[in-house]
Parts: structure tokens; C-alpha cells; sequence
């Protein structure tokens, strides 16, 4: 049974801040046994409109999207190495092969609940020019199934397993997390890493607390948070917000990572944590660092060194840390 629990991973939460434009201004086998909320994920994401490269120039978040895409190959240069086979649970519509490619990689295979998204990256991968590595995809429920029912471990293991925005689905539950930690482990090699961006718990709530009115609802022109319960009642699973992006998912509903809870969870699986940082300070982390900073003009997160990103965009990405666990050897 949960019981309301402390957040006491803390992250030193300094705000660094990007300077900001004025605001205003992204052979597939199918096993799914969906519980009806992860048919309601994958139904939210089936539906959702494959915007090509010049519909994701000219959004409201085309400067959110391009951070956390920054964010993301930073951390796959951080982790991945040239040769090494990757597991991405939760791949979308394959928007990260492209990085993959650029780490040179030797074998991927990505993992999604949500069909229509598989295909459209099964899509993207076929269309890839000079690939150097192959591809497989599978429609699965990574957080309720067993992998092992579509791959067993002898089959594949990963030296980089990645979850990138979708670990916060698997916190609905114990069984979901524990599953999930159990299909990271089981298909992880020694030593291999876990590397994975989830919404800040504690950023989430010390933000709620901030409402002083008791209303649960916090957010921008770009972002909303509405959470089911008051503050005295977060647990360890199953504490449930309503997450509206602009123009990306609207009323979603998430569940927090309740981080201690998370450590906890690998530790039992055999994984430490090695590294975690808000998208704040890991931004700040890179500002001295010539092939970041570089690669922030290429990704066109910055255009002319103006920064493509507003005030209310750049609170959005605050919400979000990157994590890395490593599976003992
Ligand atoms: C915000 S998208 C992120 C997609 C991709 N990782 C990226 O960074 O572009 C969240 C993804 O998690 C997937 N997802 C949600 N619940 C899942 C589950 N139980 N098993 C596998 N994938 C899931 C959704 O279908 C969706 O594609």
C-alpha cells in the first residue's frame, strides 16, 4: 500500500539561464496486452500527426524541441560509443536515430506502445541513408509485458538502453516499475548503461507547494501542469498530473517519478546511479565546452548565436532531468 512519501533526491535546483528570444514565437511485430491507460498513451500517441521537418521549424516549441534534442544527443555522446548495440524503450517515431547514427552504433532495436509510431519509425530508419547498423522494431508495452516475450535476453543484449520522455508512464504502479526495471536489467549487459530523461518530481512539487491557494495547476503559455491530489499526498506510484505541451499532448496524464524510489528500484536490479542533472544545469555544464556549444549552432538551438528559445519555452525545459544508471559488472 502507498503511503504519502518525502522527495528527498534532491537536485540543486540554480536556474541557469540561456538567454531567451521575447516570448510567443516539433518488419514490426506487435505485441500489446494494454491495460486501458497505456491504450489510452498508445491511442494518444498513434494519433498524433507526423510533423515533417518544416512543420517542426514553426511551432510555439520548435525551441523546446530543439533543446531537448540537443539534450539528448548530449547525452547519447556521453554514453554510447562507436559499436555499441542499443535498446531505445519508448522510440517513438524514431526521432533519435539520426543521433544513433552519428555515435555509430552497430545495433538497434526500438521498442514502442504505440503502433502507428513503430511503423513510421520502421519508415524513417528504411529512408536513412548509409546506415551503418541494423534496425529491428517492435510494438510492446515495455512497462506491464515482459520483454522476454518478444526477445529473449540470449537474444539481445545492450551495452546503452534509453527511455527518452516515457519513463513517467511507467510510475503509474509498482508492478508497471518493477517491470519495467526488469526488462532494463534482464536485456542490459555488465556494465552497460540506462539512460533516460524524466520530469523532475521534485521540481514538480516544490512548484505546487509554491500555490499558495491551494489550486493544483501551474504552467505557462507553452506548458501546463494539473495535478489530481494536494501536495500532502504525493507516493511513491501512482501520483497521477495532467501535462499539457503546447501542440505536443494535451491533458495527458503522467505519473511522477518519485526519484529515491527509482535508485532504489535499479539498486534492486543490479544498476547505480552515475549521473543525474536537471536540463538547466547540464545546459550550463556544456557552456564551456567547445563541441556542445558547437553543436547547439548545428542543431539550430541557438541561429546566429541568438538563442531560438523563450522565457516560457526555457521554464518548460527546467521541468525535465537526465539520468544514467549503470548495470554493475
Ligand atoms: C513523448 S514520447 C517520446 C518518444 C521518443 N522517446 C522521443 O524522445 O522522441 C513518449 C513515448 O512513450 C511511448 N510509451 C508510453 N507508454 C509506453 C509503454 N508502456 N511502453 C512502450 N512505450 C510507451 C509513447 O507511445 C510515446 O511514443
Amino acid at each position: 500500500m502507498d503511503h504519502a512519501v518525502p522527495l528527498s533526491h534532491d537536485q540543486d535546483n540554480q536556474q541557469n539561464d540561456l538567454p531567451h528570444k521575447a516570448a510567443g514565437g516539433d518488419s514490426v511485430r506487435e505485441n500489446n496486452n494494454n491495460s486501458s491507460s497505456a491504450a489510452q498513451v498508445a491511442e494518444h500517441y498513434n494519433q498524433r500527426r507526423q510533423l515533417g521537418v518544416q512543420g517542426r521549424m514553426h511551432t510555439k516549441i520548435t525551441g523546446l524541441r530543439l533543446f531537448n534534442n540537443w539534450i539528448k544527443s548530449i547525452m547519447i555522446r556521453k554514453f554510447a560509443y562507436t559499436g555499441c548495440r542499443v535498446l531505445d524503450l519508448g522510440c517513438g517515431k524514431g526521432g533519435d536515430l539520426r543521433k544513433w547514427a552519428i555515435a555509430g552504433i552497430s545495433e538497434y532495436i526500438g521498442m514502442d506502445i504505440a503502433q502507428t509510431s513503430v511503423l513510421q519509425a520502421q519508415k524513417r530508419f528504411e529512408e536513412m541513408r548509409n546506415t551503418q547498423f541494423s534496425a529491428h522494431f517492435f510494438a510492446q508495452d515495455c512497462y506491464a509485458d515482459p520483454l522476454e516475450n518478444t526477445m529473449r535476453p540470449s537474444d539481445y543484449q545492450a551495452d546503452v538502453i534509453s527511455a527518452q520522455f516515457c519513463l513517467h508512464y511507467a510510475f503509474e504502479t509498482e508492478k508497471k516499475a518493477r517491470q519495467m526495471m526488469h526488462n532494463v536489467s534482464s536485456h542490459l549487459a555488465d556494465g552497460g548503461v540506462f539512460i533516460c530523461t524524466i520530469p523532475n518530481a521534485n521540481w514538480l512539487v516544490k512548484r505546487l507547494k509554491a500555490n499558495h491557494d491551494g489550486t493544483r495547476s501551474f504552467g505557462n503559455t507553452v506548458y501546463c501542469v494539473d495535478f489530481a491530489e494536494d501536495a500532502s499526498r504525493i507516493k511513491r506510484f501512482g501520483t497521477a498530473y495532467a501535462f499539457t505541451l503546447d501542440e505536443a499532448v494535451e491533458d495527458c496524464t503522467e505519473y511522477l517519478v518519485h526519484m529515491p524510489t527509482f535508485i532504489e528500484l535499479a539498486k534492486e536490479h543490479g544498476l547505480e546511479l552515475e549521473y543525474c542533472r536537471d536540463f538547466h544545469n547540464l545546459f550550463a555544464d556544456h557552456t564551456n565546452d567547445h563541441s556542445s556549444v558547437e553543436l547547439l549552432r548545428r542543431m539550430r538551438v541557438v541561429d546566429n548565436d541568438r538563442p531560438e528559445i523563450s522565457a516560457d519555452e526555457w521554464e518548460a525545459v527546467g521541468i525535465y532531468l537526465a539520468v544514467a544508471f549503470r548495470k554493475k559488472s
